[in-house]
């Protein structure tokens, strides 16, 4: 691609975009949970995805992550990994990785075992607790730790961090593999104001360095973190721009009216 040589492992956005979707559709008993859906996704942007229920949210983050193949259409990672001929550990481990709304980190360990443990290898997970750590595997959980707030909550096991607290080690435990896009479905539910606005930052702070999507009903969290936002409705992008173009969009007034 324009003459540059790619190692095995880097993902080409010579051209801006780190997702490529193309005339993605997606059928569940003749029903279009996809619809002819295109969307592009650029290298470091903090995206948020917004629509109402059964607008295709998840369906779509299945489709990126490997876990539903569509009926039709293209998903390119760059410009050339197409996803299409990879299954989900080989997506998950060329880079793009998904959290899930519920929290799982492990309770009976401390906070640094569990960003350790998202070191872990094909060695397994015991394994990978009881070896010695290297220099550069240290660094990188004192990183993450700063980066996730809870530096100082350290060596406390996980059970006994609040709700938002056990998010942001598992948004910890995600970066520790250092993944290139990252999904994530409604990180808010369930936070405390103090944690939402917490969440906020966090989230801005990781654009740049990764794609973030973001899906979330919050209006008012979506406000607080996206530049960008796209509105989903009936498996197809209905519109795309600024909060504020969105939101005085009539056709996505109707649709949340409607909903
Ligand atoms: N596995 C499935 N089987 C049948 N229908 C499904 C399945 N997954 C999703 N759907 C349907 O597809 C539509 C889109 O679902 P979804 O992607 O979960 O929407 P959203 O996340 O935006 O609420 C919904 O109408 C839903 O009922
Ligand atoms: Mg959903």
């Amino acid at each position: 691609m324009n003459g540059i040589a790619l190692k095995p492992g880097q993902v080409d956005v010579s051209h801006g975009p780190i997702l490529y979707l193309e005339d993605v559709s997606v059928s569940f008993d003749g029903f279009k949970a996809l619809n002819n859906l295109s969307l592009y996704i650029d290298a470091g942007e903090l995206r948020c995805l917004i629509g109402p229920n059964g607008a295709g949210k998840t369906t779509l983050m299945d489709v990126i992550t490997g876990k539903t193949r569509p009926d039709t259409g293209s998903v390119f990672f760059g410009q050339t990994i197409d996803l299409l001929q990879m299954d989900e550990p080989a997506i998950a481990q060329a880079g793009i990785c998904r959290k899930f709304q519920k929290p799982s980190v492990f309770d009976m360990l401390s906070v640094f075992e569990n960003l350790e443990l998202a070191l872990a290898t094909d060695k397994g997970a015991w394994a990978t607790l009881f070896a010695k750590l290297n220099g550069a595997q240290r660094d990188r959980i004192e990183q993450v730790l700063e980066t996730i707030g809870l530096v100082e909550l350290r060596s406390q096991p996980a059970g006994i961090l609040s709700h938002g607290q056990k998010q942001w080690l598992e948004i910890g435990m995600l970066l520790m593999q250092e993944p290139k896009v990252m999904l994530v479905d409604e990180p808010i539910a369930g936070m405390t104001h103090q944690e939402v606005e917490r969440t906020a930052e966090l989230l801005l702070s990781l654009q740049g360095e990764r794609s973030i999507v973001v899906v979330e009903h919050d209006m008012e969290f979506v406000r607080s973190i996206a530049k960008h936002v796209t509105v989903l409705h009936e498996g197809s992008v209905l519109t795309e721009g600024s909060m504020d173009e969105v939101q005085n969009d009539p056709r996505v007034i109707q649709v949340y009216l409607g909903d």
